[in-house]
């Protein structure tokens, strides 16, 4: 089977001066996902990859350069999810983890369970063989900027219409045919301690299903979670006949393109809230949408090259 790889950098503002850089990123990810994927490695692998090389970028809210939390911490959350057994594994308000993504592929493989959070998170983590940062080594001068300006104005209704958000995620089809989906975030600037978002939750921020495609979301989480947009995603592509609704406003797009225009829009009209999604369906054949002015993303095409987009 030809593989296939998408991933996001997260749906916001992104300002004209950072647009370059993020576009810079995209590709990156797409490197070292598609290093994986052109060697017959795992979907699993490439996800993780891919997601690595975001979460290391200062560029993006994931990992390395996340938003601060209103008492000015760092709190991460990622899943990763495998499209052959429906199994994810997740974490949430980890603090000393530099790659949530890696923690989450380690919940994914050696735990009975689908998700840790904060302090049992990490534990697992150490327990595991995954070594714990410091907290600040997460934080970035431009996050605490961004924190700092935001503190200064109302926080409830400035976090949410001024977000530029920068969640991260990848979704991957290798050449067994097997599927993997992703997301890593550092969650909305300012949110109360504890907050967690769509991201790590299974079907909300992220879903795979090997019969029908994977799917990554990014944007307003308590939005996304009102209309379980990665499941809704998912489903849609499962069944197509349920998108005889969105059929005229979907024109000559592709059934993939078509359910991920659907989504957004529902997202919009529903919860009111703002976010893009990337997905693949289980043929491979990607698919991104949008509400917000930017979402920098991009895919392999079918000659190998990239597409990159914001
Ligand atoms: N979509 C990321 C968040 O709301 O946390």
């Amino acid at each position: 089977m030809k593989p296939s790889l998408i991933v996001h950098g997260g749906a916001g503002n992104i300002p004209d001066s950072a647009l370059e850089e993020s576009q810079r990123g995209i590709r990156q990810a797409l490197e070292s996902g598609w290093a994986v994927l052109s060697q017959d490695g795992s979907a699993l692998d490439a996800v993780e990859a891919a997601i690595l090389s975001l979460e290391d970028n200062p560029s993006f809210d994931a990992g390395v350069g996340s938003y601060l939390n209103r008492d000015g911490r760092v709190q991460l959350d990622a899943i990763l999810m495998d499209g052959a057994t429906l199994k994810a594994g997740a974490v949430a308000a980890v603090e000393r983890i530099r790659n949530p993504i890696s923690l989450a592929r380690l919940v994914l493989e050696k735990s009975d369970h689908m998700m840790l959070v904060g302090a049992g998170a990490e534990q697992f983590a150490v327990e595991n063989g995954l070594p714990l940062c410091e907290p600040e080594d997460l934080i970035t001068d431009r996050a605490r900027a961004a924190w700092e300006r935001l503190l200064e104005v109302s926080l409830a209704t400035q976090n949410r219409e001024s977000r530029s958000n920068g969640t991260v995620g990848a979704v991957a089809l290798d050449s067994n045919g097997q599927l993997a989906a992703g997301t890593s975030t550092g969650g909305t600037n300012c949110k109360f301690p504890g907050r967690v978002g769509d991201s790590p939750l299974v079907g909300c921020g992220c879903y795979a299903d090997a019969e029908a495609g994977g799917v990554s979301c990014t944007g307003y989480g308590e939005g996304i979670m009102k209309i379980v947009m990665a499941k809704m995603a998912v489903d849609l592509l499962r069944d197509p006949r349920a998108m005889t609704a969105h059929r005229k406003k979907a024109g000559s797009a592709t059934i993939a393109q078509a359910v991920a225009d659907a989504c957004v829009r529902i997202l919009a009209r529903r919860a009111q809230a703002a976010g893009g999604l990337i997905l693949l369906d289980c043929e491979g054949r990607a698919a991104a949408a949008f509400t917000t002015p930017h979402m920098a993303y991009g895919f392999v095409k079918s000659d190998g090259s990239f597409q990159i987009a914001s």
